[in-house]
């Protein structure tokens, strides 16, 4: 009877064992800092014979994922939200549960300061090293495959394209990134001002602050910047990227990322509690949305750049158009009367 127990013991011990030292959770790491919507999930199978994986992040749906017969890994991609992701990943065979893991992660943001993480718990983690790409190349090709200037034929022949085409999802795309000339245009590997910390740590860094990059494509807009007066903080600062994600954006055709009232007012955040600084004749703030642009020729709605010109301009406070000392007539752009 005792013997019985024990071989029982063993067995299941033996079992449980095995599965978990079998299966492996490769990518993400945990604690990671993400500023990308997805995240790739890595499982390393064994010989498991794992049939579907479940995965649920934070408090989203699950998702039932089916693995295809004789596979020792399985790869997809997960999308986040902002903040703190807790990703939950169950690996069944049939209705068994052979592997379970939780990974804790963070999607912080560009602009939003209410964004913040604790770096005693969350830190980036880059990728592509070599070390660490060394797993995958057994099956995805990890060299980069493009030259500068030259747009795929099919950009399924990029390297990148197979594990990154969430990238370029959206309805309005970039035109480099829609060609996926990612390390020849952007992700040269070289670091900038703001990430020389991170010097070295992978092959795909990009120059942070980007500007010159964007520049050496966008002529004009070069010479506007350096020929007038003043430029706004950001984008003196040339981190074109907190605004535009150079990849595209699902809102904006200039690839904002997020419509052009919130964006302005996530830093700017005493625009939205107290209202603008030009008051009307009652005293009450100055509407910034919600009414018609009469200066918009398409209708547009009024918002901050209206009045601003987002980069840079000739008139203090960026605005646009010449104010001088003559204030009201400044008005007169759309107040006639
Ligand atoms: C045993 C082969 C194999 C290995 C090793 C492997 N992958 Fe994959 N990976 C695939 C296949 C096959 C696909 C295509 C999707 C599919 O059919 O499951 C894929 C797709 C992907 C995708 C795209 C997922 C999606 O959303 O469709 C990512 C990201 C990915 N792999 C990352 C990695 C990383 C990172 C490693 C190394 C840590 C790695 N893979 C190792 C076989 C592998
Ligand atoms: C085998 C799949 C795979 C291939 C191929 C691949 N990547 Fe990645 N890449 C990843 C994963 C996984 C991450 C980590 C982020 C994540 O979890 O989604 C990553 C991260 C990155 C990052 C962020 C920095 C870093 O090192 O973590 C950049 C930039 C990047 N990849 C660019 C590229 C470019 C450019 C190519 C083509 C030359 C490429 N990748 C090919 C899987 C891949
Ligand atoms: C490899 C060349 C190249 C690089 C580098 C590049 N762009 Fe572009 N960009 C283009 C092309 C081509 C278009 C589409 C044609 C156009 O409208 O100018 C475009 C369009 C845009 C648009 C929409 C323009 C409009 O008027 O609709 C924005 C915004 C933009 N890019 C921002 C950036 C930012 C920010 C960077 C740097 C992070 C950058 N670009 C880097 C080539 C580039
Ligand atoms: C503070 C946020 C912000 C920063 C930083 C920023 N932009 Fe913009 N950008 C905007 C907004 C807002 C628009 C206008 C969108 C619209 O008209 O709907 C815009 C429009 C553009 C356009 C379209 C043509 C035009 O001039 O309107 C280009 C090109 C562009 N930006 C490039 C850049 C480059 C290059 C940088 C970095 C030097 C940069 N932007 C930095 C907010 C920003
Ligand atoms: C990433 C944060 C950020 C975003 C997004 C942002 N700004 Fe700013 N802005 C700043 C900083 C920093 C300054 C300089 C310090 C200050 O005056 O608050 C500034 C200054 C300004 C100024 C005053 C310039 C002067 O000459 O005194 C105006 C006007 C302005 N921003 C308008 C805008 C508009 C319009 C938008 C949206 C298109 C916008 N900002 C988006 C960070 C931002
Ligand atoms: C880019 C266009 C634009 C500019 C420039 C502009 N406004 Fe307005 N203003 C509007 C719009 C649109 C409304 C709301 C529609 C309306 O009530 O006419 C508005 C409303 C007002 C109102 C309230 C009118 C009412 O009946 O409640 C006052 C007062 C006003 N603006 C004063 C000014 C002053 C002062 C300036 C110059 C510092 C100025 N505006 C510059 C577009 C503009
Ligand atoms: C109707 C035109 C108009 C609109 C719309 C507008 N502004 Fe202004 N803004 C001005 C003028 C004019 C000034 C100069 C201040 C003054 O003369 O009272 C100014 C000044 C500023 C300043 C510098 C002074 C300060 O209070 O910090 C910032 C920052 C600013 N605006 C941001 C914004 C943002 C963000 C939005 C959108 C939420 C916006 N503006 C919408 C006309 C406008």
């Amino acid at each position: 009877m005792r013997r019985a127990t024990f071989f029982i013991v063993f067995v299941l011990i033996s079992v449980l064992f095995g599965a978990s030292k079998e299966i492996e959770l490769i990518k993400p790491y945990g604690q990671d800092i993400y500023l990308t919507r997805f995240a790739a999930v890595v499982l390393n199978l064994g010989e498991s014979g794992a049939t579907k994986v479940v995965t649920k992040v934070g408090e989203g749906e699950s998702i039932e994922r089916t693995i295809p017969s004789d596979r020792d890994f399985f790869c997809f991609t997960v999308e986040l939200v902002e903040g703190v992701n807790k990703i939950y990943v169950n690996v069944y065979k049939g209705d068994r549960v052979l592997y379970k893991a939780v990974r804790t992660i963070y999607r912080g943001s560009m602009i939003d300061k209410k964004l913040k993480y604790s770096t005693k718990f969350f830190h980036k983690q880059f990728f592509h090293q070599t070390e660490k790409e060394k797993i995958c190349s057994k099956c995805h090709n990890m060299k980069m495959n493009e030259q500068k200037g030259v747009a795929f034929e099919n950009i399924t022949e990029s390297n990148c394209f197979g594990c990154h085409y969430p990238v370029t999802t959206d309805k309005y795309l970039h035109a480099p990134a829609t060609n996926w000339l990612c390390a020849t245009s952007c992700h040269t590997g070289k670091s900038g001002r703001f990430n020389n910390r991170y010097k070295g740590e992978s092959k795909y860094l990009y120059p942070d602050p980007i500007a010159a990059n964007c520049f050496s494509c966008h002529k004009k807009f070069k010479e506007k910047f350096y020929g007038e007066k003043y430029r706004h903080e950001p984008v003196d600062d040339g981190r074109c990227n907190r605004c535009h994600d150079p990849h595209g954006s699902d809102i904006s055709n200039k690839f904002l990322r997020k419509k052009v009232w919130y964006l302005c007012t996530t830093c700017h955040t005493d625009k939205k509690r107290k209202g603008h600084v030009v008051r009307t004749f009652s005293g009450k703030a100055h509407p910034t949305k919600g009414v018609k642009d009469p200066t918009s020729k398409e209708g547009k709605e009024l918002t901050c750049i209206s009045c601003h010109n987002p980069h840079v301009s000739n008139n203090g406070y960026m605005l646009r158009g010449y104010m001088g000392s003559g204030r009201m007539l400044w008005c007169k752009r759309c107040h006639k009367k």
